[in-house]
């Protein structure tokens, strides 16, 4: 197959938006970062020069990195960060995917200006499942920081407290006419008349899932983290970080007097201070050329959902179903070799001598799954697995054997306290897992986008309150269950995944909110190797960083 080349030059650069400049972390001179395009079947080369003062690492998030972890990213998860003035090639190749991802820092809160689109186009002559498109648009959404990101989830983790929310939530970089001093700063698409576009909807923001709307346009969902869905049509989508969405768009068949807003603002469930501003860009109809003055075009905005609609939110993932034809198959693992229960959620950390902490009592917020909070290490745990020398940086002891659920009751228990360790669970090649994840509602319940690296994975069921063993398997959707990489572990409830571990490697799998991460939530999977040739990790490239 063909191979593509990039090179991203990560580079300080003067960005002013809502009429405040910093100096701050782009990619190429660009925010948001440039696009990478590249075909199913096709090799990416893709070279990382670090030129700014903190270390850095790239994500592409939700390739599967097939037998290739070393080029997944997360720093000290599959790679040392590549260090100030050094560079480093990500090679990989794309094996059976294709559609919207997205790429993006994975070190610190880096993400929050390292980020861009990464499209996956089908191999030639292999058609969409829907008739083709007049034109394809990415539409990344992210979040604006006034202040220094980095600074930001620095002070929260000295407090010990939450970290300041962001200023204004943007469509492709830009925050919209509805801030001040920010109409010059709005996105706007230009649209023919009866057309159909295919709109690639992507939600790079840190720490909040979004509604999104077009004003009187009907938008037909079609594909959700790269994989394609039943298409289904519905005036809003929700989208959590870390998750993308293809929709298709049909314009009007006239040229309408009006243009008409895009808008995006959070769904959020948990209590605490965070952004609940709404981001706004334009759809405009280009005028035919007989009309030549159009003055007073009517401005036409959505309605969304309420902040904290969770019934909109149960109702639309539920509508997320796989293609599950002959030509797409949906591969759910019927037979699972090993079930999990974790539990997710919020808690707490004693406040360090010396100190006083913003948290719950005097506390540290902390963030955990089956109550560990995950400690970073200070080598990538990759390299530690594939040279043998785990010791001092991981055991593989995650807790993992009561598989009794947790009693989710909405009153936090008197015992809030987490534990802290780098502990991973490891799997025999191409074992089939069934993994269901309870939020506990400890500190308050919310919704956790979970994310699995290395896999796509079946989402056979969720609900609500606590998960039971015996009712609840007796209702899974084993037949055309949704796959992809991030999943929402809904408020107060639980949600059941399957995957085959068919990559060998270390994974990383946390909650797409990164105030969560940073707080713990996360832990890591080995695969092991199989025992044929092509079951095996590749060897780690000559120029992986060190630490
Ligand atoms: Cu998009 Cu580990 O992240």
């Amino acid at each position: 197959g063909l191979t593509r080349h990039y090179k991203l030059n990560i580079k300080m650069q003067n960005v002013t938006r809502l009429c405040h400049t910093k100096s701050m972390v782009t990619v190429n001179d660009q925010f948001p970062g440039p696009r990478i395009v590249a075909r199913e079947g096709e090799r990416l080369l893709i070279k990382v020069v670090n030129h700014i003062q903190n270390n850095i690492s790239i994500h592409w998030h939700g390739i599967r990195q097939l037998r290739s972890g070393w080029a997944d990213g997360p720093a000290y998860i599959t790679q040392c960060p590549i260090q100030t003035g050094k560079s480093y090639v990500y090679n990989y190749t794309i094996v059976g995917q294709r559609g919207t991802l997205f790429w993006h820092a994975h070190i610190s809160w880096l993400r929050a200006t390292v980020y861009g689109p990464l499209i996956i186009l089908p191999k030639h002559d292999v058609p969409y499942p829907f008739s083709k498109p007049y034109k394809e648009v990415p539409i990344v959404l992210g979040e604006w920081f006034n202040a220094d990101p980095e600074a930001v989830i620095k002070q929260a983790l000295q407090t010990g407290g939450g970290p300041n929310v962001s200023d204004a939530y943007t469509i492709n970089g830009l925050p919209g006419p509805l801030h001040n001093c920010s109409a010059k700063d709005t996105y706007k698409l230009n649209v023919k008349p009866g057309k159909t576009y295919l709109l690639r909807l992507i939600n790079a923001a840190l720490n909040d899932e979004l509604f999104f709307s077009i004003a009187n346009h009907t938008l037909t969902v079609v594909e959700a983290d790269a994989v394609y869905v039943k298409p289904f049509d519905t005036e809003t989508i929700l989208i959590a970080p870390g998750q993308t969405t293809n929709v298709l768009l049909k314009t009007k068949p006239q040229f309408p007097h009006a243009t008409f807003f895009m808008t995006a603002r959070p769904y959020v469930t948990g209590l605490g201070t965070f952004d609940n501003s709404t981001v706004a860009g334009i759809l405009e109809y280009v005028a035919p050329k007989s009309i030549d003055s159009i003055k007073d075009l009517k401005l036409y905005k959505p309605t969304l959902p309420a902040l904290n609609d969770t019934g909109f939110a149960t109702n639309f993932t539920s509508k997320l179903r796989s293609l599950a034809s002959a030509q797409f198959p949906a591969n759910v693992p019927q037979k699972i070799d090993s079930r999990f229960f974790f539990t997710v959620g919020l808690g707490t950390n004693p406040c360090p001598e010396n100190q006083t902490c913003q948290g719950p009592n005097g506390s540290m917020f902390a963030a955990s799954v089956n109550n560990v909070s995950f400690a970073m290490p200070s080598i990538a745990l990759l390299q530690a697995h594939y040279t043998g020398q785990s010791n001092g940086v991981y055991a593989p002891d995650f807790p993992i054997s009561p598989l009794i659920p947790f009693n989710y009751t909405s009153n936090p228990p008197n015992n809030t306290m987490v534990s802290n360790g780098t502990k991973l669970v490891v799997l025999p090649y191409n074992s089939s897992v069934e993994l269901i994840m309870q939020d506990t509602s400890i500190l308050g319940a919310e919704s956790h986008p979970l994310h699995l690296h290395g896999f796509n994975f079946f989402v056979v069921g969720q609900g609500f309150g606590n998960f039971d063993p015996i009712k609840d398997p007796a209702k899974f959707n084993l037949v055309d269950p949704v796959e992809r990489n991030t999943v929402g572990v809904p408020v107060g409830g639980w949600v059941a995944i399957r995957f085959l571990a068919d990559n060998p490697g270390v994974w990383f799998m946390h909650c797409h909110l990164e105030v969560h991460t940073s707080w713990g939530l996360k832990m890591a999977w080995i695969v092991l190797d199989g025992s044929l040739p092509n079951q095996k990790l590749l060897p780690p490239p000559a120029d992986l960083p060190k630490c």
